[in-house]
C-alpha cells in the first residue's frame, strides 16, 4: 500500500511539473484529486483494512492529499499572478511606439473668407458688428425704402416667422440680407460711422447649383459729412486689390437697389479666363460680386440722420461666391453638404 502511495505521489508530482496552463492544471486536479482519482479510491478502501494499517495508510494518504492540494493552490496562484502581470504590461504605456496622429480640424472655406474680409476692412478703419438673424419687416424692408407693395420685395423671397404674441401687428422674418443693420447702427450711433456686418441671410428659394436658402453676406456702411461716390469706389478698389490682387481689373455699372441712390454693381475680372470669357463667367469675362451705392436720403432719415448734413455709402456682398470663384467650384451646395473630402481641400 505504501508503495502505491509513493508511486502515486511521484506520478502526480512529475505530471504537475509539466502543467503549462490553467486548463491542464484543471485536468490534473480532476485526475489526482477528483472523485474518481486513485487517491479517493485508496481513501475509500481504508475501511476494509485492519485497524493498524488503516491508521498508518490513512495518515499517509491524507498527507499526500494535503500536499497535492497545497501544490494545486500554489500553481493556481502562480498562474493568477502571471496573467495579471500580462494584463498590466498590456495597460502600460509603451513610449517607444510611434504616436497616433490626432486629426486636425480646419476652418470652413466660408469662415476663412469672412475672416480675411474682416481683416481687410478693419485695417481700413471699419468696425465689425453683428445683428439679429430673425428680423422685423421694418428693418429688413420698410426702413430700407422697400414699402409693403414694392416690387423689390419679389426679388427677396422671404421666410416669414410667427411674431411673439403681443407683437402681432409687426411682421417677423429671417433677414434676407444684412442691410437691416444699416438702420440699427444708424439708430444707435452718431456719424462718423464705418462698419461692416458679416452674417447669415436667408432666402426662400429652390436649391440648385447656384442657390441655397441660407448663405452669408458682408454689409458695409460709411456715413460722414462729405462722403461721395469717390469714397465708395476708392474703398472697394482697395478691397479688391488686397483681396483679389493688384492685377485684377474691377468694373462698376449702374444697378438698382431701393436703399441707395445712385446704385451700382461691382464686378471683378474672371480669374479663370482673365476677362476673355468662359463657362464660369458666362462668357462675359466679368463676375459680379457686390451691390453698392450712396445711402438713400430716406434711409438716412429712417436711421435718424439728417441727409442735409450727412451722406454715406453702403455695399453688400455674397460670401459663398468668393471661394466659389477663387477655386472654380461649380456647385454652391458643396459648402454645406459636410463632405469632408470636399472641405479638406481648403
Ligand atoms: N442688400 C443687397 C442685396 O442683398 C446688397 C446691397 C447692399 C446693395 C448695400 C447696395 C447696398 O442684394
Amino acid at each position: 500500500m505504501n508503495e502505491q502511495i509513493n508511486e502515486l505521489k511521484k506520478e502526480a508530482l512529475d505530471s504537475l511539473a509539466s502543467v503549462a496552463n490553467r486548463a491542464e492544471l484543471d485536468a490534473w486536479r480532476v485526475r489526482y484529486l477528483g472523485k474518481k482519482s486513485r487517491l479517493q479510491a485508496i481513501l475509500k478502501s481504508l475501511s476494509s483494512l485492519p485497524v493498524e494499517q488503516r491508521k498508518t495508510i490513512g495518515a499517509e494518504t491524507n498527507r499526500l492529499k494535503n500536499e497535492l492540494e497545497n501544490l494545486l493552490k500554489e500553481k493556481e496562484a502562480a498562474f493568477e499572478e502571471a496573467s495579471s502581470r500580462a494584463q498590466s504590461s498590456r495597460d502600460a504605456l509603451d513610449v517607444t511606439l510611434p504616436g497616433r496622429p490626432s486629426t486636425l480640424g480646419r476652418l470652413h472655406p466660408v469662415t476663412r473668407v469672412l475672416q480675411e474680409l474682416q481683416e481687410i476692412f478693419a485695417s481700413m478703419g471699419f468696425e465689425v458688428v453683428e445683428g439679429p438673424e430673425v428680423e422685423w419687416d421694418y428693418y429688413n424692408f420698410e426702413a430700407l425704402n422697400i414699402p409693403k407693395e414694392h416690387p423689390a420685395r419679389d426679388s427677396m423671397q422671404t421666410f416669414w416667422v410667427e411674431a411673439p404674441s403681443g407683437d402681432d401687428d409687426r411682421e417677423m422674418l429671417l433677414r434676407t440680407h444684412t442691410s437691416p443693420m444699416q438702420i440699427r447702427v444708424m439708430e444707435k450711433q452718431e456719424p462718423p460711422l464705418r462698419i461692416i456686418v458679416p452674417g447669415r441671410v436667408f432666402r426662400y428659394e429652390a436649391t440648385d447649383a447656384t442657390h441655397i436658402p441660407m448663405f452669408h453676406q458682408v454689409e458695409g456702411l460709411a456715413v460722414d459729412k462729405g462722403i461721395t461716390m469717390a469714397d465708395l469706389k476708392g474703398t472697394l478698389y482697395e478691397f479688391s486689390r488686397r483681396f483679389f490682387g493688384p492685377e485684377r481689373r474691377v468694373r462698376f455699372r449702374c444697378d438698382f437697389f431701393p436703399f441707395v441712390e445712385p446704385g451700382v454693381e461691382m464686378a471683378v475680372e474672371c480669374a479663370v479666363c482673365k476677362g476673355k470669357g468662359c463657362r464660369l463667367c458666362g462668357q462675359s469675362g466679368w463676375i459680379e460680386i457686390l451691390g453698392a451705392g450712396m445711402v438713400h436720403p430716406r434711409v438716412l432719415e429712417a436711421g435718424g440722420i439728417d441727409p442735409q448734413v450727412y451722406s454715406g455709402f453702403a455695399f453688400g456682398m455674397g460670401i459663398e461666391r468668393i471661394p466659389l470663384l477663387r477655386y472654380s467650384i461649380d456647385d454652391i451646395r458643396l459648402f454645406y453638404s459636410s463632405d469632408l473630402r470636399f472641405l479638406r481641400q481648403f
